[in-house]
């Protein structure tokens, strides 16, 4: 990973990669910026959210000016459709938040060619006790010809298709992580100049990491292969790194981010409660795929199909989910495999 010296914004990075397309007409690029301001609008919302539920908030849920307060997810998920809806550039979305697609069918939005698959607020139990939460994205090129209504069909894309991901993680500091295939590229939010920074110019996972993120709570109703891997996770080996250390925060974006960072897997496996998976492989699973292996790193679903093959049937649909450094990826697909019977 290197560090540019010299600050350049988000809009400028966003520019200066347009111009290695030069037939492209500039639309990802600010469909890009406009994710980029409704991020901004979000993480100032979230950081005022200890003001506004211990200190603002009444019994009642009404704020100082008299509005009901909205929960943080709801209005994450309104500031992201309003400001995608503004740009002019997306036919529709499809929001964790909400059971069908929206569609924009304005006259601009209409003949726009994008669609965007979004959590708005990812991790939103972690809202209340001030642990970082995300925002995670995906856009897609449409299928229905421009000038007609988009439909579910439109949204029921592989992971392949994707033209762009991303995710923004409000944490200690706000960041902002995309690819548009050409690498993982991280930006900085810096408040004081109400502007994303370039800061991790070309996001490399290591191969192999010392971290294992996965909620062991649910330990009883893992497969089995998923215990062996965590036993080998957790088994001294002199002269190796393990045993592995474990981290858990229970936001995908943070636990997924720290990963990247430092290397590490991190498991959603399908449980006995959760037969199919818990995550969303719309709006969480595709885009930290794209991510993933843009760093280097891989997403699978434990059972040897990558993340970003796998034919969507429904827009909520969940999948059991791996991803992090390759190493530590194929490893526990080995287990996977050796012990699928159990
Ligand atoms: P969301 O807040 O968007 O519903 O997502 C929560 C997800 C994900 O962020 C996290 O990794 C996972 O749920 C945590 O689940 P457990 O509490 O079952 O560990
Ligand atoms: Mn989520
Ligand atoms: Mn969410």
């Amino acid at each position: 990973m290197s560090v540019s010296s010299k600050i350049l914004t988000l809009n400028e990075v966003i520019i200066q990669k347009q111009s290695a397309f030069p037939y492209a007409k500039g639309d990802l690029s600010r469909l890009l910026s406009h994710i980029g301001l409704a991020a901004k609008i979000v993480n100032s919302k979230v950081n005022k959210a200890g003001l506004e539920i211990s200190i603002l908030g009444t019994a009642d849920n009404i704020n100082v000016q008299g509005e009901s307060q909205q929960k943080l997810d709801v209005y994450a998920d309104e500031t992201f459709i309003k400001a995608l809806q503004a740009s002019g550039l997306v036919c529709g979305i499809a929001s964790e938040e909400n059971d069908e697609i929206v569609i924009f069918d304005d006259d601009l939005s209409l003949d726009s060619d994008y669609i965007v698959c979004i959590d708005p607020l990812d991790g939103s139990s972690n809202i209340d006790v001030n642990v970082s939460v995300g925002t995670i994205f995906s856009i897609f090129r449409r299928i229905t010809p421009a000038g007609q209504k988009v439909s579910t069909e439109d949204f029921l894309q592989p992971g392949t298709k994707q033209i762009a991901a991303g995710y923004v993680i409000y944490g200690s500091s706000t960041m902002l992580v995309y690819t548009t295939g050409l690498g993982t590229t991280g930006f900085t939010y810096d408040p004081s100049i109400g502007e994303f920074c370039l800061s991790h110019y070309f996001m490399v996972t290591p191969k192999t990491g010392k971290i294992y993120s996965i909620n062991e709570g649910n330990y009883s109703k893992f497969p089995n292969g998923v215990k062996q891997y965590l036993k080998y996770c957790q088994e001294e080996d002199k002269g190796s790194d393990r045993p592995y250390t474990s981290r858990y925060i229970g936001s995908l974006v943070a636990d997924f981010h720290r990963n990247l960072l430092k290397g590490g897997i991190y498991i959603y496996p399908k449980t006995a409660s959760a037969p199919k998976g818990k995550l969303r492989l719309l709006y969480e699973c595709n885009p930290v795929a794209f991510l993933a292996e843009q760093a280097g790193g891989l997403a699978t679903d434990g059972y040897g199909n990558r993340v970003m093959e796998i034919q969507p049937t429904s827009l909520h649909q969940r999948i059991s989910f791996f991803t992090g450094s390759k190493n530590m990826v194929l490893k526990a697909e080995e287990f996977m495999e050796k012990y699928k019977d159990e």
